[in-house]
């Protein structure tokens, strides 16, 4: 405890703790049990009374061509005065607020304003449709939402107001505050207001409050494996810890020196601990970047890395092996030479892409961390040290100090080297999540009912002889979709929810760009006509593009066991083309035959 305890004196806490950890109401954790901090004060106004208010806290490049340099003295100011216009709209410590924005200065500001007031964000990803917004606002009772007019995406100005008022029509959402980014009309009704004309007024200066190391920070929904995505709960104390300490130390993370640059998006955890609160913490120079990496051409990140001199790049599998289609000519174009570390998370990275990645990004020398972690460990648990002897292309090899993660078999059994098992974390950890929001029925059943006292990832993984982790995917019904986590029920209750689809079964095959893609089986209610497109359309207006299947199959018939569950095994083997595997279990055996013929017809 002593080594966590070190770890928190990276903060500035109001009140002390007088215990490290209460882990007496298991599986609920208490951090830093009766110490009080601000987050945002954390991530910000220290660093300005430390005097690095004229450093450069976010290099930010939109697409467009537009661009903002804005210093740590210019965000508290900006902080203060969003929290000042919260404040004014009624949002006091503990309200939910939710934040669909694209990736601009003003989701960084209204997210630490958040932070500020003790009042939780619901950050939801801009691609995500009305409906999604709609169910997220909804279970976490948001006060007041957040967005903006529009947002740019490859080149195009697409409308983000017009999909929060189809989510929020008839809600019970006081305010919602508009951002304008790409100037289009939008109508503004009674409970709309302007950012610029809400906060460009307020004061700059604004007491933090200090708060109990648990107070909820934020709630980020992710997909479970039922169809209702589950919202992640962290607090503040241990959350902001381990955030900092990992983008410290895994990166190696030098303030004032490092150029910073993590690729993901604010809506995802990673946007939440790699772009926010951790480099935040740590007063990085960060370059954060609104759009898409091939708008206007394939060689934007470069461009950017070698105008800012980069260092520091975090990104995921699936946009390096984009990168790799692109050509190795295009990052040869530009002068990388200011990388040092690179980073990757969101999936399994493929050795190919591994050496790639060091070979015409990294110049050969760059240590690559794979980094291991989820949106319920709030923090990087398992990662390369950045100095290791040894990298292994695919592994996120070890876990990192002061963490315990173990590969045990069915019966929680550690594995030996060599085997493979289930991915657990047989302790607790300061980012861990403090349940699902409103649900502690599915908290206990999903993480903690599999094995006795340790937390079930949900991931498959095994050791080498040197008793190094490898991340072998999900085991259960979640897919990974370009690092994405999208559950199989969630697309599922979209296809049936359209009037063609009697009945339908998702399951996610291997792809050689995004990691999984999603095929879909598809039994036509009355042999109807059904259009394909249609149905893919469907799923992206119900969930969001990123759910939109990659393939849909009709099928006269889906393989059941006798007791009705869905055999997704043998739909893999169809997705993937392989041979079909035992269908001893199923209701009616001909059932894959038919399948399989279905699919040389199409
Ligand atoms: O399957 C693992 C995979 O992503 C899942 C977590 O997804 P999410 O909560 O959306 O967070 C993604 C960003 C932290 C995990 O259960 N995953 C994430 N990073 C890796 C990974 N699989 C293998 N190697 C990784 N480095």
């Amino acid at each position: 405890m002593d080594f966590w305890a070190e770890q928190a004196e990276r903060l500035h806490w109001d009140v002390r703790w007088s215990e490290v950890l209460d882990w007496s109401g298991a599986p609920y954790a208490k951090w830093f049990t009766g110490g009080r901090l601000n987050a945002a004060h954390n991530c910000v106004d220290r660093h300005v009374e430390a005097g690095f208010g004229d450093q450069v806290a976010i290099h930010w490049v939109g697409e467009p061509g537009d661009s903002r340099d804005i210093t740590y003295a210019q965000l508290r100011d900006e902080v203060c005065r969003a929290a000042n216009a919260l404040a004014s709209l009624g949002v006091r410590a503990g309200d939910r607020v939710a934040i669909q924005l694209p990736m601009i200065p003003e989701a960084i500001v209204a997210m630490l304003a958040c932070a500020r007031l003790g009042a939780p964000h619901s950050v939801v990803f801009g691609g995500f449709s009305p409906s999604a917004l709609r169910s997220r606002v909804e279970d976490a009772e948001a006060k007041v939402v957040i967005t903006a007019d529009g947002q740019f995406r490859r080149g195009q100005a697409v409308p983000m107001k017009a999909n929060v008022d189809e989510a929020l029509a008839g809600s019970a959402v006081e305010k919602v505050v508009v951002v304008r980014r790409t100037g289009e009309d939008v109508p503004m009704g009674e409970r709309d207001v302007w950012w610029h004309e809400l906060v460009d007024g307020q004061s700059t200066e604004h007491f933090a409050e200090a708060f109990d190391s648990e107070h909820p920070l934020f709630i980020l929904y992710t997909s479970g494996t039922t169809g209702k995505p589950k919202g992640i709960l962290h607090t503040t104390g241990g959350y902001l810890t381990q955030v900092a300490y990992t983008h410290q130390v895994v990166f190696d993370h030098r303030p004032g020196e490092d150029v910073y640059w993590c690729t993901a998006d604010i809506g995802w955890i990673t946007g939440h601990s790699y772009i926010v609160y951790g480099p935040l913490a740590n007063r990085a120079t960060q370059v954060v970047y609104e759009g898409t990496p091939n708008t206007p051409h394939e060689g934007r990140h470069w461009e950017i890395v070698q105008k800012y001199g980069v260092s520091i790049y975090y990104t995921a599998p699936t946009l390096i092996r984009t990168f790799m289609k692109w050509g190795e000519d295009i990052p040869a174009r530009y002068d990388l030479s200011s990388l040092r570390v690179l980073g990757s998370v969101g999936e399994p990275i493929n050795p190919e892409a591994w050496r790639w990645y060091r070979e015409h990004i990294g110049a050969g020398t760059a240590p690559i961390v794979d980094t291991w972690w989820q949106t319920e460990t709030g923090a990087i648990m398992i990662a390369p040290p950045p100095g290791s002897p040894e990298f292994k292309p695919g592994s996120a090899q070890t876990p990192v100090p002061g963490i315990s993660a173990m590969v045990v078999d069915d019966a929680g059994k550690e594995v030996a080297p060599g085997e493979s098992g289930y991915l657990v974390l047989d302790q607790p950890w300061p980012s861990m999540l403090r349940g699902v929001w409103g649900d502690d029925a599915r908290f206990r059943e999903t993480y903690w009912s599999r094995f006795t006292g340790a937390y079930f990832a949900g991931d498959g993984a095994r050791y080498d002889a040197d008793g190094d982790i490898w991340l072998l995917g999900r085991v259960d019904d979640v897919m990974n979709v370009s690092g994405h986590r999208i559950s199989t029920a969630e697309v599922e209750s979209a296809l049936v929810s359209h009037p063609a689809v009697a009945e339908a079964a998702v399951v996610g095959a291997a792809d050689p760009t995004t990691g999984q893609g999603i095929v879909a089986f598809v039994i036509p209610r009355d042999a109807a006509e059904v259009s394909v497109q249609e149905l893919r359309d469907h799923v992206a207006r119900e969930i969001g593009p990123i759910a939109k299947p990659r393939q849909i199959m009709v099928v006269p018939e889906l393989p059941k066991t006798r007791s009705g569950k869905i055999m997704r095994r043998l739909l893999r083997d169809v997705a993937e083309n392989r041979e079909i595997g035992d269908v001893t279990t199923l209701a009616d055996s001909g059932v894959m035959a038919q399948i399989a013929g279905q699919k040389s017809a199409t």
